[in-house]
């Protein structure tokens, strides 16, 4: 009988914490409320993603479009970043959880950048998961602002390819993810990762974010580990 192989852990999980404001209006509570829920959810989620070996998570929490959403909501959510930035340090440390960012950092306001910049420097030695925060983030803007420095650091005419590009995007060591996963029944990517979500897995779940629990996260790794991954070749 053959030895079984362990199945592979995906090194670089992107979510798509959808459904807040759902769970909150079928409990007749305010919208608020759910995004409250939703950064509980967001650390035991981390928490759970590290103890299973994964090496980067990113997690959507807002977006270049959610701009549009009443002044109140955008101004709790932004709170809340600061808050999770803050209360989690000495959950970081404990793990070694390096904070990360993607997003156009420049249109974010000052308090939430400085919050931002301190996390990630007080973290940067930390050697564990990644979480990478994507705040004002949208994949199409990544390539904008990749494709604007590109063009600077080339000489006039000069070709690139998809490699120099890639060079340019926020984070450009970190690998493409391997598997992306959206909450609340809703089948889009919504301009999440774009360039890196190329091929990746997706895995779409009917859990409202806040109800999501580590065995959704474990279910979704179980299913990205029966997929055939082929890369546009053949096996
Ligand atoms: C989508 O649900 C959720 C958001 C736009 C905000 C997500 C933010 C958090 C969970 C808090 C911050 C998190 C971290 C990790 C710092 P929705 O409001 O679009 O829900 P709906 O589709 O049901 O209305």
């Amino acid at each position: 009988m053959q030895d079984s192989v362990p199945a592979a852990i995906p090194a670089h999980v992107g979510i798509i914490m959808d459904g807040n404001g759902r769970w909150a209006k079928n409990r007749g509570l305010v919208r608020t409320q759910g995004h409250l829920e939703g950064l509980k959810t967001a650390k035991k989620i981390v928490k759970a993603a590290s103890d299973l070996g994964i090496r980067f998570l990113t997690l959507y929490a807002f977006s270049t479009e959610n701009w549009k959403r009443a002044a109140d909501e955008v101004g709790f959510i932004m709170d809340l970043v600061k808050q999770y930035l803050r209360a989690e340090f000495d959950f970081s440390k404990k793990n070694k959880i390096r904070t990360r960012f993607t997003g156009d950092f420049s249109g974010l306001p000052p308090d939430i950048q400085k919050e931002i910049s301190d996390s990630v420097a007080d973290t940067a030695g930390f050697e564990g998961m990644q979480v990478v925060l994507a705040i004002n983030y949208g994949g199409r803007d990544e390539i904008i602002r990749a494709f604007r420095k590109l063009s600077q650091a080339k000489e006039n005419g000069e070709s690139f390819g998809e490699k120099d590009l890639s060079l340019y995007l926020d984070n450009p060591d970190i690998p493409d993810p391997d598997l992306i996963i959206r909450t609340a029944g809703e089948y889009r990517t919504s301009n999440f990762l774009l360039w890196e979500g190329a091929y990746s897995e997706l895995y779409f779940s009917g859990k409202m974010w806040p109800d999501w629990e580590k065995e959704d996260l474990q279910a979704a790794i179980a299913d990205f580990q029966k997929r055939d991954r082929r890369f546009g070749g053949v096996k």
